[in-house]
């Protein structure tokens, strides 16, 4: 089941930059950052309850994000969903039409599971599950 936006993720060219804005221009306290290494990525978190914003850049300069920022220089790149079942959601989903971009959960930041529907079964948002930690919580 669904129960929470989890996080909203911008993707940024320059995280150090985007980090300073979010701290010192907007006043955010952060969360903290974490490579992911499965999605090649580096995370900023943001905690704005009940939700977080999620400042990702390409770990190493490559992945997803790498692309995204190529095409695009940067933008509201997901939102994600938390899911207290996300094999229970992903199930679901498929069984009502919706492609993902994985066949199955991967990890994600602070040892989630993680999963993302195709943006095309979705008007072109692209939308995370994400199952925290059982310890997260
Ligand atoms: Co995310």
């Amino acid at each position: 089941m669904i129960t929470a936006l989890d996080h909203i993720a911008v993707a940024v060219p320059d995280l150090e930059k985007a980090i300073k804005r979010f701290m010192e221009d907007f006043g955010l306290p952060m969360g903290g950052t974490e490579e992911v290494a499965a999605a090649q990525t580096t995370a900023a978190f943001f905690p704005l309850p009940p939700t977080n914003i999620e400042l990702v850049y390409p770990l190493e300069g490559k992945g997803p994000i790498a692309t995204y920022l190529e095409k695009k220089g940067g933008g509201l790149h997901h939102l994600c969903f938390r899911s207290d079942n996300i094999d229970e959601d992903v199930a679901r989903l498929r069984a009502r039409g919706y492609q993902f971009l994985a066949d199955a959960p991967t990890p994600g930041a602070h040892g989630s599971r993680v999963i993302f529907i195709h943006p095309k079964s979705c008007d072109g948002v692209l939308i995370e599950i994400n199952q925290p930690a059982a310890d997260h919580h």
